[in-house]
């Protein structure tokens, strides 16, 4: 489903060169649940930028459904991540001055969703997080664990085949860091491949599959044990 070869990826600033991957070659799965870790500057979100077509590699391949992104045009490109990729941030990044609902309506108009299905679609995605009831509050009327499952519901919301997670408990208390592990896991049992960047150790149990990575390159790839 995913399939990376050697990508590099070097940042130009001014003089200084960096290289933020130095060869990453991965394979990832239909239905996986994927960690990755490692220290901060270690390439990580640099990686997950360039699965998710959203930042261009210097070099190497990335074949994403099938498709060799290089070969794809910017148009076809920004059509698969608006129909097939979901992303959630840190920071949640809701628009303040939109209700829940209409937060996670929003990839639907770029999906090409009538309007008049998406208040509809957008409650159904609130109801998969457990915040149906919560479709008309503003961000600043919610918690930041629910700032969050709104986040989620809005990267379902297109029905994706993945969904990319940069420090997705980054901004949370442990209890809400879990609630949204658990979501997670769910949307995970229900077909939804998922890759979850993070440094936080609450993480690694709801994945099945943990890649740590150093210095730009992958460092190990390890099954966990049995599956949570
Ligand atoms: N736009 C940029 N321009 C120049 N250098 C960059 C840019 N983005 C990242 N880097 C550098 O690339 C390296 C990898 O950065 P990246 O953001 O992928 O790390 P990370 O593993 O996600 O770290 P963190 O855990 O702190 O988020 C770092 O050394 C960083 O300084
Ligand atoms: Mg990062």
């Amino acid at each position: 489903m995913i399939e990376l070869v050697d990508v590099k990826k070097i940042y130009k600033k001014g003089k200084i060169d960096v290289s933020a991957l130095r060869g990453v070659t991965m394979q990832v799965e239909e239905g996986e649940f994927l960690s990755i870790m490692g220290p901060s500057g270690s390439g990580k979100t640099t990686l997950l930028n360039a699965i998710g077509l959203l930042d261009e590699p210097s070099s190497g391949t990335i074949c994403l459904f099938g498709n060799e992104a290089s070969g794809l045009g910017r148009r076809d490109q920004a059509r698969l991540r608006g129909t097939a990729i979901g992303f959630v941030f840190q920071s949640f990044n809701l628009v303040s001055n939109l209700q829940a609902w209409q937060n996670v309506a929003l990839p639907l108009r770029y999906a090409h969703v009538a309007r008049a299905d998406r208040r509809k679609r957008a409650i159904e995605a609130l109801g998969l997080v457990g915040l149906q009831d919560r479709a008309d509050h503003y961000p600043s009327e919610l918690s930041g664990g629910e700032e969050q499952r709104v986040a989620i519901a809005r990267s379902l919301v297109i029905d994706p085949k993945l969904i990319l997670a940069d420090e997705p408990t980054g901004n949370l208390d442990s209890g809400s860091g879990n609630d949204v592990m658990k979501q997670f896991q769910l949307v995970n049992s229900l077909g939804t491949t998922l890759i979850v960047v993070t440094h936080d150790v609450l993480v690694s149990p709801y994945a099945r599959r943990h890649l740590g990575m150093l210095d730009g390159r992958i460092e190990s790839d390890e099954m966990a044990p049995s599956a949570n």
